[in-house]
């Protein structure tokens, strides 16, 4: 098993899982801020106010904006060679629509950088991981409204000219096809496109995220907008520094079908294409996809929100790099009464052959080889990076301060000779970064006990602690891994 020369080892964050600082030095409001803490069987709620006397987990997050230097450090230790985070888009433009950028927020991300840079670790910098300023949600209702493309074009440019010569990897947006994914859609049409209907947005009592509404006509109507956003993203980037890699990011949570009864293997092909592979298409490709439009006729989409012009802007951004989560993989069956997974998301038929995380995830290595494969087949030449996996769990740190977590070295051993073997079948793999190599807030269930780090954060769900940072086990396990390019994995 070999990875190939110059394989980028790392982790991966979003600005509003782990910076905090959440108004300091001008930022202004963004979606995740809104939202306060639920778990495993609670969906977290939002409040469209923030309101003084509720926990907000991003507010202080694990305080990366005060600790980057400690955690960049850490990072190297480790021997990474890239280091995947978001731009807080509300800490550049605090309303979305202002007529200049904030400085100071611009200065905070020149210096993150530059840290990364002295160790010779690589930036890849998402552009927007579900932070869109929460005025763009108010005002604008998100992407539903085309306007939107301009405010994200603006931001766009602002960063991509300023870090030009600091940064050469980037992603449009995180997990674009979760709108057409996740359960409930409501939230994931939130967090990834700021469009909520009008009677939730007044809302005076928190809401739980399940029961936002989704209406499917906004939703294909905004998810076109971010398409055309991300396409001319990519033309732009490229005007600005030609050498720039920018890639999409899709969650590709693999589907198999229960049984091999033909309806089964025809329903996971169809949820397949419409959950995992739409999105990917039309980034990479440049064009809908055939099915989506048989799709659209039968739920009823109108899909005059494509404009004359629209087409030509999506051949003309396709992407540099398809960029993936990867968690877990589920089941798909036409059968009612087929078992389901039981966790904080309701995704699917349990798979009887797999195990599950305390939060329902099914935990499937294997999956990620076969996962790899389709992509190289379905995008041939077009590098592949997973840009997130990793095992949330409860940590329990001893008394000695030591964290010992073999059950997230199990996961990631076995996830990475699954990438190796994938590289042995062909597959044009080009980096991985593992998510949450700090401890940071989830996103789903807002919690800081669903801990994924390969370093340990003292900071807990009622509030406590006092963000110092320690090592796990797990640590000095994927030192090794990196230093040894994949080879040791013992
Ligand atoms: C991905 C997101 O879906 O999964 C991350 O891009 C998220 O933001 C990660 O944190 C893990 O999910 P969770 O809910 O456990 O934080």
């Amino acid at each position: 098993m070999s990875f190939p020369k110059g394989f980028l080892w790392g982790g991966a964050v979003a600005a509003n899982q782990c910076e905090g600082a959440y108004l300091e030095d001008g930022k202004g409001l963004a979606v995740p801020d809104m939202l306060l803490g639920g778990d495993v069987n609670t969906p977290r709620t939002f409040l469209p106010v923030t309101d003084p006397k509720a926990f907000y987990p991003s507010h202080e997050a694990v305080d990366f904006y005060h600790h980057y230097k400690e955690d960049i450090a850490l990072f190297a230790e480790m021997g990474w060679s890239v280091f995947r985070l978001s731009i807080n888009w509300a800490r550049i433009y605090p309303n979305g629509d202002d007529e200049e950028p904030n400085e100071a927020g611009l200065a905070f991300y020149d210096h993150v950088f530059d840290e990364c840079r002295k160790y010779g670790i690589e930036p890849l910098v998402t552009l927007c991981h579900y932070e869109m300023p929460w005025n763009i949600v108010k005002k604008y209702n998100g992407f539903y409204n085309r306007e939107t493309i301009g405010l994200f074009l603006k931001y766009a440019e602002t960063v991509f000219t300023r870090y030009k010569d600091k940064v050469k990897y980037w992603l449009t947006f995180n997990e674009i096809n979760t709108p057409l994914m996740m359960y409930p859609n409501g939230m994931s049409n939130l967090y990834s496109l700021g469009l909520m209907e009008k009677e939730d947005l007044e809302a005076v009592e928190p809401i739980r995220l399940s029961t936002l509404k989704d209406v499917p006509q906004k939703k294909w109507t905004a998810l076109h907008h971010e398409f055309i956003a991300s396409a001319l993203a990519v033309k732009l980037g490229h005007s600005i520094n030609p050498d720039f890699m920018i890639g999409n990011m899709i969650c590709h949570i693999t589907l198999y079908p229960l049984t091999p009864n033909p309806v089964d293997m025809l329903a996971a092909q169809t949820e397949d294409d419409l959950k995992n592979n739409l999105c990917g298409d039309v980034q990479v490709r440049g064009e809908y996809p055939a099915y989506v439009y048989r799709y659209w006729e039968e739920h009823d989409i109108d899909s005059s929100f494509i404009l004359e012009g629209d087409e030509e802007i999506l051949k003309e951004g396709t992407v540099d790099m398809y960029t993936f989560s990867y968690y877990m993989s589920n089941c798909v069956t036409v059968k009612e009464d087929a078992e389901q997974i039981k966790g904080n998301m309701s995704l699917g038929a349990k798979n009887p052959y797999l195990k599950a995380s305390d939060w329902g995830w099914q935990i499937d290595p294997v999956g990620l080889r076969w996962t790899l494969n389709k992509l190289a087949a379905r995008y041939p030449h077009v590098p592949l990076m997973v840009v997130e996996n990793g095992f949330g769990a409860f940590d329990k740190m001893e008394e000695d301060g030591s964290v010992h977590d073999p059950y997230r070295i199990d996961y990631f051993r076995a996830h990475i000779q699954a990438m190796g073997e994938a590289v042995d079948d062909g597959v044009p793999l080009i980096g991985y970064t593992t998510w949450g190599p700090v401890d940071l807030v989830s996103a789903s269930t807002g919690e800081y006990a669903k801990r994924y780090g390969f370093i340990y954060v003292n900071r807990h769900d009622d509030g406590t602690g006092d963000f110092s940072r320690s090592r796990k086990d797990s640590f000095f396990w994927y030192k090794k891994v990196c230093e040894s390019n994949g080879e040791d994995l013992d």
